[in-house]
């Protein structure tokens, strides 16, 4: 082995490796990226040759530059240096023809004032579109803002809901306890019906913190009618309604099973606390739209009120906090109701009537039963 080449090895340990060559790839992502400003490139150049070749008509294609280029700024807003250095080159080029015809006798010099009037109308392109990316900036930054507010808000109501319930389970427990060694006091009652309703909001403040988890609903195909008659006897037997079951739309629903049953669940709860005894309350369910469903609840109670129709679906929201209060709710079922219907990328609507409210929960993934034709009877036999 030579000295030199044992001298070339050791010195090629400390080379710097070259510069990988561009890739093919990435001239052609470089390409495409600047697309618009090289079609610009070469449509101003053709114009910047026509001008040379043409003089007599040379303001045609000079007004195309300029046009061309603030039509490109509109698309692109580059950033400050590189806009100031293409509108220098292009008043220079510009210029330069215009001034060097005017001199030659072949353009009148006053068309050398069009180059710093064209500047003008491309630096307030500029101004306006530089003032527009900054509103739209402002705006992203606002929407990111708001967007993780209420993010944190939604975990802060997740973890209280869920630390609170600790603590309140433990204080039933020791009441239940109390009670269970003899203690007949009417304030354990109260206090335990009173932790029992705290409980149940909490374990609804935790299913709004998760609607926008992506595992919040679990769909499988279920048989519309059998799950809406299902739910139907269950309420009939226990609240004492005119209960009637109208057309129900035969089908196979692609839908969170249990979900669907809290959504009917809420609205049903609502239909029998807003209404009297002996008032009617019908459930259907109609084809809404194609591949859609719309499972309808109609009651003959109180109705909501025009002005509250618009907020009934937030949450904590009540249309008559006298009246809801009384009758015990907190204004969180119909928060869940829309929470699951756009879930499932339904809506739920109501429509306020005289005599009561109708309730739509409209959700897609519905596959109607194939109409069967009844069968005509056969002709009789006839034998002579
Ligand atoms: N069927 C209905 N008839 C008349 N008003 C209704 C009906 N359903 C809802 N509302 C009005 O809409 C409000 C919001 O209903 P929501 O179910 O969200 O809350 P809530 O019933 O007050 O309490 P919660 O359901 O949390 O126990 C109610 O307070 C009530 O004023
Ligand atoms: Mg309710």
């Amino acid at each position: 082995m030579s000295q030199g080449s044992l001298t070339r090895r050791s010195l090629a340990r400390w080379r710097r490796p070259a510069a990988a060559a561009p890739s093919l790839d990435g001239v052609r992502s470089v390409l495409r990226h600047y697309r618009v400003e090289l079609l610009w490139l070469v449509f101003a150049a053709v114009n910047y040759a026509a001008m040379i070749a043409w003089p007599d008509w040379e303001t045609i294609p000079f007004h195309f530059v300029w046009i061309s280029l603030t039509l490109v700024y509109g698309f692109r807003v580059w950033p400050l240096r590189p806009t100031l250095v293409v509108l220098a080159g292009v008043v220079a080029m510009t210029g330069l023809s215009i001034g060097l015809d005017a001199f030659r006798g072949i353009q009148l010099w006053g068309e050398l004032c069009e180059v710093p009037l064209m500047a003008a109308m491309f630096v307030a392109m500029v101004w306006h579109a530089r003032r527009r990316v900054e509103a739209l900036e402002i705006a992203e930054h606002r929407a990111e803002e708001r967007r993780s507010l209420l993010e944190r808000q939604e975990r802060f109501v997740h973890d209280a809901s869920h630390e609170l319930r600790t603590p309140m389970t433990i204080a039933r427990g020791h009441l239940e306890l109390l009670r269970a060694h003899g203690l007949q006091a009417s304030e354990v009652d109260v206090a335990l019906d009173e932790l029992g309703r705290i409980d149940a909001i909490l374990a609804r403040l935790l299913l709004l913190a998760n609607a926008d988890q992506p595992d919040f609903v679990q769909t499988a195909a279920i048989d519309l009618e059998s799950l809406l008659e299902d739910v139907f006897m269950r309420w009939a037997e226990v609240a004492p309604r005119s209960w009637r079951l109208g057309e129900l739309a035969a089908g196979q629903l692609v839908v969170d099973v249990e979900r669907l049953r809290s959504a009917l669940d809420a609205l049903l709860e609502n239909a029998v606390k807003y209404s009297l005894p002996q008032s009617g309350i019908e459930v259907r369910a109609r084809p809404g739209g194609p591949g859609c469903v719309a499972i309808e609840i109609e009651d003959e109670g109180c109705g909501v009120p025009e002005q509250a129709l618009a907020r009934i679906f937030d949450r904590f929201a009540r249309a008559d906090s006298a009246r809801t209060r009384a009758a015990g709710g907190v204004g969180l079922g119909l928060a869940i109701v829309d929470a699951i219907a756009k879930a499932h990328g339904g809506v739920c609507t109501v429509q306020s009537k005289p005599g009561g409210s109708i309730f739509a929960l409209c959700l897609p993934n519905f596959t109607p039963a194939a109409v069967t034709e009844p069968v005509a009877p056969a002709p009789p036999e006839v034998s002579w």
